[in-house]
């Protein structure tokens, strides 16, 4: 071979070398392309279904987040979802949360029955993923993100990453949602947190409600606030759990090293029953510092704005090894003045609509915190078309908010008012019974546009009252209050 050739020969190669790291090039880059445009390339429905309003947070944030790195999203609660709607979208981001025993949260019964159960709706087209909020103390954990999840995939909609379900809020879980929409859109997100930062109040006045009840004591709670608070009657209160001071001492009288007036108060809010080994020269407060923080519990708020004060209605829960976490903190632990952390969460499936509806307001025990807060907010607006049905066991021990029910009476603003006092008679009664009993005056409220709103527990009053209420109303009648929001819950 003579000179020439060889350097042709070498030339072609590196040429051909040249090309093919071009070639792989563009590959790589264009495989990139696909990957960075697979958010990009339609736009994103986030659909939420709720009963308390934290998958409706979560879906607020999951929003906000892609909005930020130029996602086009459209956010839509279940209730008002469409089929074309969900037909129509390319990709669907579901959050959701599970309640009752495994149930669909209210607003989500419809689209569960009309579109999610239709067995022609094909969305092979459409790409899917579920940020699923539960509690795994429930035996059918995150059960509705599993029935969706299901049918999402008999309808034959392609997962884009397994189901997120989330433990109580852990942040740990929520920041997996982050992190497979950050390899989604190939951006660093903010990530989504339970909520915004914690509000300081004082606890003020805390009173038993029920002296002498045979059910666990029930206490009024009221907290003081320096800052411009709102909140709209049927919201929730979120309160940050703390140690009874036996607990700290306990914890303290185990340390060897003195303690900081800072590094003390540090320890109210922290898990003093479970937490890292201290290593090897590590600062006390640093340490501490590791530890996570308790968990926070949820209250009906029982009061209005205008009222100046928050206040709650609280069981105290007895558990195995002592009082409940969140009820034994407000109702024992916390003394008078203390601070406490919490934060106000909307409500808006428990919100009021409409000044002008009549409304009929059923609840037990705890739960006359929310229809208090409802009636303070009517009486405000000046509207009279009310109706209470209460329950508790004994009309001597029992009758919560007494003096202030008999006030709204002589003020005009409560005209029905009906009790079921279950052990004040041989036979039980319940707030259920009080319906079957009151079914034409139920019917005529109904007729003339009345709302249902029922707080309280789940277990034994709400799920009995809808029984009741399918009874009388029938199943189309009460569906249709569910669309038009005339029958609302906050039941726990
Ligand atoms: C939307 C909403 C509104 C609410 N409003 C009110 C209200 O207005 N008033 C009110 O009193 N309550 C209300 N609750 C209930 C409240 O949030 C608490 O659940 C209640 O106070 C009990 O909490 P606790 O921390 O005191 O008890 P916990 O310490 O949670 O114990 C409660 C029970 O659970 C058991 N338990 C605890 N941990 C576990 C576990 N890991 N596994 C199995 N079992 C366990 C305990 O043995 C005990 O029997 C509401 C709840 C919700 C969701
Ligand atoms: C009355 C009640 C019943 C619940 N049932 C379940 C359940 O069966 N399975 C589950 O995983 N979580 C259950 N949960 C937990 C909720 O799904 C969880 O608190 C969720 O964060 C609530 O979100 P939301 O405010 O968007 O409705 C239940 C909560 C309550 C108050």
């Amino acid at each position: 071979m003579t000179h020439s050739v060889a350097v042709v020969l070498i030339a072609l190669a590196i040429l051909l070398l040249l090309y093919a790291v071009i070639i792989a090039y563009l590959i790589i880059s264009n495989r990139q392309q696909q990957r960075l445009t697979t958010m990009n390339q339609h736009d994103c429905l986030i659909i939420f279904a709720t009963q308390s309003g934290q998958a409706e947070n979560m879906a607020q944030q999951t929003a906000q987040q892609l909005q930020a790195v130029g996602q086009k999203v459209s956010l839509v609660d279940i209730q008002y979802l469409t089929r074309q709607q969900l037909y129509q979208a390319k990709q669907v981001l579901w959050c959701v949360s599970t309640y009752g025993d495994g149930d669909a949260p209210d607003t989500a019964r419809l689209a569960l029955k009309h579109i999610l159960s239709q067995p022609n709706l094909d969305l092979s087209h459409q790409r899917y993923a579920i940020l699923a909020l539960g509690d795994q103390r429930y035996s059918h954990f995150c059960g509705f993100g599993q029935l969706l999840n299901q049918h999402l995939q008999q309808h034959q909609a392609q997962a884009l990453f397994e189901m997120v379900c989330v433990d109580h809020l852990k942040p740990q879980d929520l920041a997996r949602w982050t992190q497979h929409l950050e390899q989604l859109t190939q951006q660093k997100l903010m990530g989504i947190a339970q909520h915004s930062a914690w509000t300081s109040f004082t606890l003020k006045k805390r009173m038993c409600l029920n002296h002498g009840s045979q059910g666990y004591p029930i206490y009024q709670i009221q907290l003081a606030y320096d800052q411009a608070l709102t909140w709209s009657s049927g919201d929730i209160l979120e309160i940050q759990c703390g140690n009874a001071a036996v607990n700290i001492q306990q914890f303290l009288a185990a340390q060897s090293q003195t303690i900081s007036d800072d590094v003390l108060a540090s320890l109210q809010f922290k898990n003093l029953s479970q937490f890292p080994p201290q290593l090897p020269n590590e600062a006390l407060k640093d340490w501490i510092e590791r530890f996570d923080d308790l968990a926070m519990r949820e209250y009906s708020i029982a009061s209005i704005p205008a009222q100046g004060i928050l206040e709650l209605v609280v069981r105290q829960e007895k558990t195995a090894t002592g009082l409940g976490l969140g009820s034994g903190w407000l109702t024992e632990h916390a003394a008078l003045g203390q601070r406490l952390h919490a934060k106000i969460r909307s409500n808006p499936s428990f919100h009021l609509k409409d000044a002008g509806q009549a409304l009929i307001l059923i609840g037990n025990g705890t739960g006359i915190a929310g229809l208090v807060a409802h009636l303070a907010q009517r009486q405000q607006w000046g509207a009279q078309q009310n109706w209470l049905i209460f329950g508790e066991r004994e009309q001597q021990f029992d009758h919560l908010y007494q003096q202030q029910i008999e006030l709204w009476q002589a003020q005009g603003f409560l005209p029905v008012v009906d009790y079921a006092f279950s052990r004040d008679q041989a036979e039980k009664i319940y707030v259920q019974h009080i319906l079957q009993q009151k079914s034409v005056q139920l019917l005529s409220w109904v007729e003339a546009g009345a709302a249902i709103y029922v707080c309280g527990s789940l277990q034994g009053m709400a799920q009995e009252v809808e029984q009741s209420l399918l009874n009388i109303l029938g199943a189309e009648q009460l569906q249709q209050l569910k669309v038009q929001g005339r029958y609302q819950r906050d039941i726990y």
